[in-house]
């Protein structure tokens, strides 16, 4: 009660409706700079925004190191890239809906001898049904919060060794949606009513607030940590629910819908550009950088998270 009057108090629902209105209104910033060489690793990058955003980079020069969950798409990726840019692409294979994949696939980042300058966590799902993991967790949370979570803390320190790195979160405005904060009593939805809407907006918000921890630790490091809303883009979201939301989203989501291209082109931007040099902790709107929720702020809750996050992740 006493979170929920404090964000209450901290909602500045008028000013910041207006500023998100000029938000997507502002022009998607661009960037021409070649990325030759370079590495830059996505996970989902097998469909919707990962995948343009891998052409993206590719277009530009830069190899590619793609995690996915479906080695098929995986190789039909890789060879479209190396055929139509001539880079060099590889792929791992991770289910982010078992820890043990994501836990084993970082271990085996941090092992490989790979300098990786950006690092895009951009798998996500969508479920208007509560799935339970085998790990015992809501899907959602897991997918998109849990395993972006295992990666950076097992890598943070390889990143840090690092000239440089740029970590960039394909988060959403839906983190909005936790409009009350998060709830770290209650991840498989036991004790409150589940929707769709609120489970994404809760591991969109928990992936925010990991950003102020790890912000922190990569202080005076040539890390930077950013998190950007995508746009509303065509894609397979929600592709895995049933027949009357797949209608719903054709017929009303997908036609306001713009291409993953202008994704592809802002993370190319926030990954790439010199204007985002020592830019970190922050949060866009494709390029445009806008106040995240108030729940998104709360250093109290971020230090909670960070703890049962380690725990959640079996990372002690
Ligand atoms: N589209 C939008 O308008 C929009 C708006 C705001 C934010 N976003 C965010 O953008 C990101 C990309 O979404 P998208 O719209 O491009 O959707 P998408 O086309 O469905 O792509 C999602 C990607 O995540 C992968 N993925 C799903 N579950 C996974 C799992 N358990 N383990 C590993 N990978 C998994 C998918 O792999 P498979 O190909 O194997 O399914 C796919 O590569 C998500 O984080 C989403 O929340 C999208």
């Amino acid at each position: 009660m006493i979170r929920i009057n404090k964000y209450l108090r901290q909602y500045r629902l008028i000013a910041q409706t207006r500023a998100m209105r000029r938000n997507k209104k502002a022009k998607i910033k661009e960037c021409d700079e070649d990325f030759k060489g370079r590495l830059v690793a996505i996970t989902g990058a097998t469909s919707g925004i990962g995948y343009a955003t891998a052409r993206k980079y590719a277009s530009h020069g830069a190899n590619l190191l793609l995690i996915n969950r479906n080695e098929e798409k995986s190789i039909n990726v890789c060879e479209e890239v190396r055929q139509d840019f001539g880079v060099e692409c590889e792929y791992k294979i991770a289910d982010f809906s078992r820890i043990s994949d994501v836990r084993n696939l970082a271990y085996e980042l941090l092992n490989l001898n790979l300098n990786i300058d950006v690092f895009i966590h951009n798998a996500g799902v969508f479920s208007t049904k509560k799935v339970i993991t085998e790990d015992s967790l809501e899907l959602v949370f897991q997918v998109i919060y849990l395993g972006s979570f295992i990666l950076n803390y097992v890598l943070k320190d390889k990143f840090k060794a690092q000239e440089s790195t740029r970590i960039i979160f394909v988060n959403s405005e839906g983190h909005r949606f936790a409009f009350f904060g998060l709830r770290l009593d209650d991840f498989e939805w036991e004790d409150h009513h589940y929707s769709g809407l609120r489970s994404y907006g809760q591991a969109k918000l928990a992936q925010l607030l990991s950003m102020i921890r790890f912000d922190e630790y990569f202080k005076d490091s040539g890390v930077s940590i950013n998190a950007m809303h995508p746009g509303s883009v065509k894609s397979s979201m929600g592709q895995n629910n049933g027949r009357s939301y797949r209608f719903f989203k054709r017929v009303l989501i997908d036609r306001a819908a713009k291409s993953p291209e202008i994704s592809a082109q802002a993370l190319y931007y926030l990954g790439v550009s010199k204007e985002m040099e020592g830019v970190s902790g922050k949060f866009f709107r494709l390029t445009t950088e806008e106040v995240p929720s108030p729940p998104a702020l709360d250093r109290e809750v971020a230090e909670e998270l960070w703890d049962v996050s380690i725990k959640l992740g079996g990372l002690e």
